[in-house]
């Protein structure tokens, strides 16, 4: 299944469950002084959980275009981490809970007529005192014991260790999907019980919000990569194409294994990263997004570096990101 098609599939799915299909956030939210850029769907719903703003729906679907720096070193080595990504959300504003998250999150990903991914290979987490999404799983789905593991703050808490370190705001328990493929176990899919609002630091600091929510993500690079088989986000149709033509620019073939490889990855990934962001008009500079730019294309061009490039060649790879 293409990218593209994924995308149309998992809103298009979520439509049928009565979410409103909005559009993707600006990648710098500058009304939010808490992050340089969107790091999550969530981001723009932020009032919306907080009970802040007139709601016109209760349940929301979108993909969005997000950037996190927190993996920067692994980008390139690994698998699975970029900068720049796409991530699948849904959403609910005091509607729909636990039950109808999980029951729909497999149905998306086993149904014929979704992904049809092999019921056999997903597992999931969930924190280790949620009983109820520990029941749903093991009692409605029926996924086998086996397969589901209870884990501490750190796994299954969003954002990561926010009832001991933060940040404040709105927070929750969670539960992940993995997929295994015949490269390893591939986290696909979290699914956020947003029901906190953390205010201060422990014991007592965790305030239920005024309605329970729900907040998903789904990377949509690694669900591609798993439903096209292939080893690495930066082998899926969107992305292969641009690390091998970081390649053609910089005069070297593309040898997955190499550290020419590695360098290629990092340079197809840095380059959307930044033709996102320069697309919202930030330009590389001292401060704050603008000096994340700066060092995401700083970071591109010593690569070109070192594998012998003198001249400017990121400008040539904009254009080559495939529809
Ligand atoms: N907001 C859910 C996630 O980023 O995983």
């Amino acid at each position: 299944m293409k990218s593209n098609e994924l995308r149309e599939k998992y809103l298009a799915f979520f439509e049928t469950k009565g979410c409103t299909r909005r559009p993707s956030d600006v990648l710098v939210p500058r009304w939010d002084p808490s992050v340089l850029f969107t790091p999550a769907g969530m981001n723009q719903f932020k009032d919306h959980f907080l009970g802040r703003c007139k709601l016109e729906f209760t349940r929301a679907t979108t993909c969005q275009k997000c950037l996190r720096t927190g993996d920067i070193d692994n980008v390139g080595r690994t698998a699975y981490h970029h900068t720049f990504f796409e991530m699948l959300g849904n959403f609910s504003f005091g509607d729909y809970f636990k039950r109808d998250a999980i029951h729909w999150a497999w149905e998306f990903l086993t149904d014929k007529k979704w992904l049809a991914l092999d019921p056999n290979r997903i597992s999931a987490t969930v924190y280790l005192d949620d009983d109820e999404a520990a029941g749903i799983w093991l009692n409605e789905i029926k996924l086998p014991p086996e397969r589901l593991q209870r884990l501490g703050e750190d796994e299954n808490f969003w954002p990561a260790n926010a009832p001991s370190q933060g940040p404040d705001g709105v927070c929750g328990p969670c539960s992940e999907i993995y997929y295994q493929t015949e490269f390893g176990s591939v986290e696909i899919w979290n699914l956020v019980f947003t029901q906190f609002n953390r205010v201060g630091d422990p014991p007592h600091n965790l305030r239920p919000l005024p309605s329970r929510n729900i907040d998903t993500g789904m990377g949509l690079e690694r669900t591609a990569a798993v439903l096209q088989g292939v080893d690495t986000n930066f082998h899926i149709d969107i992305l292969r194409p641009l690390v091998e033509a970081s390649g053609e620019v910089c005069h070297v073939r593309y040898e997955p294994e190499s550290e020419t490889g590695r360098r290629l990855r990092r340079i197809a990934d840095h380059v959307r990263a930044c033709t996102f962001a320069i697309h919202e008009n930030v330009i590389p500079g001292p401060n704050k997004e603008k000096y994340v730019i700066k060092r995401l294309l700083r970071r591109a061009v010593l690569d070109g570096h070192q594998m012998g490039m003198r001249e400017p060649f990121l400008h040539k790879l904009v254009a080559r990101w495939p529809n």
